[in-house]
């Protein structure tokens, strides 16, 4: 009896995310599982799409978002994700998580920059489960619970310049414990930020002992990232490590200028170390990061671009340097006066950007905010420009290396089955892209362009975005969780 699909792909390019060399075939979708691959001639279906050679490959899975307020907004607010072909967002990151702490004024830097302040309602991470499955986004959710909101939780908003006491991150074991049983799949920590950076590594330990036994991830940008980024590396091992969990290192680079070139020596200490302990790490693809105005002291050799300011909202998308210079005051009072604010920071290097995406171990993550007046282009960019630029034209890997990274690699650390490749029976998240020409389109200047060469998106089967059409408003995603 011929098999009768709601769609067929004909004539694709299938890369099929486990980094297996590409061949010619057929797809085939049924509800919201791949039903065929392969030869699918004698098979016909509601709609056939003709790729006449055109990639198609497993969803891309962006292993660093903040889009915790962004997912329950609806498939409108995605429009960033699915025109680079995103289907599944990892949220939480950086020690900042939507739940499970309500939060009844402003939270601190940088939290702020994550949810605005009507949006930290959730006082559970169950209330904020329910509320995704209630009004879905177009795309799947990863959720992480994040150590900062978990201290405001536990020590109150106005007292976290200190480490927690015994009986504090007892409290935060237990949040956690419970919203990973809830269905949160990891911890992340930002030990780098002022709120966190008094944490000790014991108290990451005593809180991350939640994580034993569940299968859930350790995921954290580091307390340094810059001269100090060695020791950082072995911190992050030493808390995966105490409590039995697979660490994720978020965001690798070797940040500020007398670091530059400095992924010689991360690299191989991260090699070494994978050796006895599970380890991965996200990059994106550029050399400047963006965080919170002020959580480093803004010096001459790293040009800033303000991406939003609360105080003055005139100011986005212009240069530090010009507004210090305009305000007659230095560039530390300049980015007082601008915050709370956001900032891009240009502060990496080309080379090792290449050396940490080419390695083994690396996964792409876009690290995008979506409330930035003027984002990072990152937010719009990264997935087509780690296949245009860095595949297509600088060749630093093959394509399926490059679609690896996005797909079979992440669902592997995040352990999320039936994701990321492209089998019989497992979930139909799909992308179809013309190699020969997708291209980022968003720039430092002009950030929200919807990029060249992602044709269409589909989430569980269904179609949220076309590159003629636009996004689609089918609330197509689901909660995901860690298979233990
Ligand atoms: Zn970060
Ligand atoms: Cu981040």
């Amino acid at each position: 009896m011929a098999l009768r699909c709601d769609l067929i792909i004909r004539d694709a390019t299938l890369i099929d995310g486990t980094g297996a060399p590409r061949r010619r075939g057929d797809i085939g979708v049924k509800g919201d599982r791949i039903a065929a691959v392969g030869d699918l001639s004698a098979m016909s279906a509601d709609r056939e799409v003709m790729a006449e050679g055109r990639v198609v490959a497993p969803g891309f899975i962006d292993a660093h978002t903040h889009d915790d307020q962004a997912v329950l907004c609806g498939p409108a607010c995605m429009l960033c994700r699915v025109s680079q072909g995103v289907t599944t967002v990892v949220i939480g990151n950086c020690g900042i998580s939507i739940a499970p702490v309500p939060m009844a004024e402003r939270p601190p830097a940088p939290m702020d920059g994550v949810c605005a302040p009507e949006w930290w309602i959730f006082d559970s991470f169950a209330a904020f489960a329910d509320r995704l499955r209630t009004t879905p986004s177009s795309v799947n959710t990863v959720a992480l619970i994040g150590h900062m909101s978990l201290r405001v939780g536990a020590m109150g908003r106005n007292d976290l310049d200190r480490p927690a006491t015994d009986k504090e991150a007892e409290r935060m074991r237990k949040m956690l414990a419970q919203s990973l049983a809830e269905g949160a799949s990891g911890f992340s920590t930002g030990l780098f930020y002022p709120p966190s950076k008094h944490a000790p590594t014991d108290e990451v330990i005593a809180v991350a002992e939640a994580l034993r036994g569940t299968g859930g991830l350790y995921v954290t940008h580091m307390r340094d990232e810059a001269n100090g980024v060695l020791d950082s590396i072995e911190e992050t091992l030493k808390i995966g490590a105490a409590v039995g969990a697979p660490v994720v290192i978020s965001h690798h680079k070797c940040a500020q200028p007398e670091n530059h070139g400095r992924s010689v020596e991360t690299l191989p200490l991260i090699e070494k170390l994978s050796q006895s302990h599970s380890v991965a790490f996200d990059v994106y693809p550029y050399t400047a990061s963006s965080t919170s105005l002020g959580v480093r002291k803004p010096r001459p050799d790293v040009p800033v671009m303000v991406t939003y300011s609360v105080p003055h909202p005139e100011m986005a998308g212009r240069m530090l340097k010009d507004i210090a210079a305009e305000w007659d005051v230095s560039l530390e009072a300049a980015a007082q006066r601008l915050m709370p604010g956001g900032g891009v920071f240009h502060n990496m290097a080309e080379e090792d950007v290449r050396r940490i995406m080419g390695n083994r171990l690396s996964m792409i993550g876009s690290d995008g905010g979506p409330l930035a007046k003027h984002p990072h282009p990152r937010l719009w960019g990264t997935f087509p420009r780690v296949l245009g630029h860095y595949c297509r034209e600088l060749g630093i890997f093959d394509l399926e290396t490059a679609v690896h990274k996005m797909t079979g690699r992440t669902a592997d650390v995040f352990g999320l089955e039936g994701r990321g490749t492209l089998k019989e029976g497992g979930f139909a998240d799909l992308v179809m892209f013309d190699a020969a020409t997708v291209k980022d389109r968003a720039t430092f200047t002009e950030p929200r362009q919807v990029a060249d060469g992602i044709l269409e998106t589909w989430v569980n089967g269904q179609s949220v975005y076309t590159y003629e059409g636009g996004a689609s408003d089918t609330p197509a995603g689901r909660l995901l969780q860690r298979a233990a």
